[in-house]
């Protein structure tokens, strides 16, 4: 069937003025105390290009940068946010990246999101911001920070295309990976379709019952993105809300990263998945200026 995209829920505001929206937020700002809502009020209903504008506007009309600002006037989890939502796309990504991966332990579950669900052009973007910003390549930091069968998949999935000849593979393993990583979607869903004919089983039911860990968690991704990449979405923001505890990482990048693109669908696909809104999982698992904002983002209750 074909992708019934209803797209997102943060779209440019009409009767923008880039030179009043930095003078608000100056005003927000200024002096003790901290306005949160005026700067929700403007910040959470533009979009990522006009956000760009209104820093733009405010280092040449009052000779500051916003976003340090905001850094210092703000704190914990809505900072983080707001921070976030004022990235130009890629470099939100490309910072993820390097926070998944640099210090102690590795958030893989970035990783795989990210690398699984961009598309082509958007992974070669990633790939030369992350090495301008940081001088180092995405490629190299992804060998030396994960385990050899899950750095295959990401790096596959960085370098969209898989080296032949591989060594410490059996071929049906390397072919399986080409075919997954090539993202020619048409193509896929059709192999997924041959596959479950031939083999009479899902292809999700042959990567869990075959793999685990972070590599089986890195294949599902793959295989979910290119089915429904709205549903995927859906699964990543409910699990990290269920239960105890709140990762909060995961829920600020899908809400910042996808609010313009795919939230609509996403949360009728939450909807659908959970039985319930995302809007009232939001509601029920954050508090204060920070639910403000990903309330807004969320663009209202199903
Ligand atoms: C996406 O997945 C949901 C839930 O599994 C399904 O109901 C919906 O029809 C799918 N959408 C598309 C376009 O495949
Ligand atoms: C934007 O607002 C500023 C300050 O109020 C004003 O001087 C300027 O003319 C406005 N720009 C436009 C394009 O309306
Ligand atoms: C990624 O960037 C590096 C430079 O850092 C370049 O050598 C490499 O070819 C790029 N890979 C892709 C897939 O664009």
């Amino acid at each position: 069937p074909a992708m019934a995209a209803k797209g997102g829920t943060v779209k440019a505001a009409s009767a923008f003025n880039a030179t009043e929206d930095a003078q608000t937020l100056r005003k927000a700002m200024k002096g003790l105390g901290t306005d949160e809502d005026a700067i929700i009020s403007v910040l959470a209903y533009r979009n990522t290009a006009q956000r760009q504008e209104i820093r733009t506007a405010y280092k040449s009309t009052i000779g500051r940068d916003l976003v340090d600002d905001l850094k210092s006037e703000l704190s914990g989890n809505f900072e983080r946010v707001i921070v976030g939502m004022m990235m130009p796309t890629v470099l939100y990504d490309v910072q993820e990246l390097r926070r998944a991966m640099k210090g102690a332990g590795t958030d893989e579950g970035c990783l795989i999101e990210i690398l699984a669900s961009r598309t082509p052009e958007e992974i070669r973007r990633i790939n030369q911001t992350y090495q301008l910003q940081y001088g180092r390549s995405l490629e190299d930091d992804i060998r030396s920070d994960t385990s050899f069968m899950f750095q295959r998949v990401l790096v596959s999935l960085s370098a969209d295309l898989y080296e032949a000849g591989e060594k410490k593979w059996g071929t049906d393993e390397v072919k399986f990976l080409t075919v997954l990583c090539s993202r020619n979607r048409n193509h896929l869903l059709h192999v997924f379709d041959e596959y479950k004919r031939i083999s009479q089983k899902d292809i999700e039911q042959s990567i869990k019952s075959e793999t685990s860990g972070s590599f089986e968690d890195a294949l599902l991704a793959i295989v979910k993105c290119m089915r429904n990449k709205s549903a995927y979405f859906a699964e990543r923001l409910y699990k990290s809300m269920k239960g105890l505890g709140t990762d909060d990482d995961t829920l600020i990048r899908v809400m910042v990263s996808r609010a313009e693109i795919d939230m609509m669908d996403i949360r009728e696909n939450f909807k659908r998945l959970y039985g319930k809104s995302l809007y009232s999982f939001i509601k029920g698992d954050t508090s204060g200026d920070y639910r403000k904002v990903l309330l807004i983002l969320c663009g209202g209750d199903d």
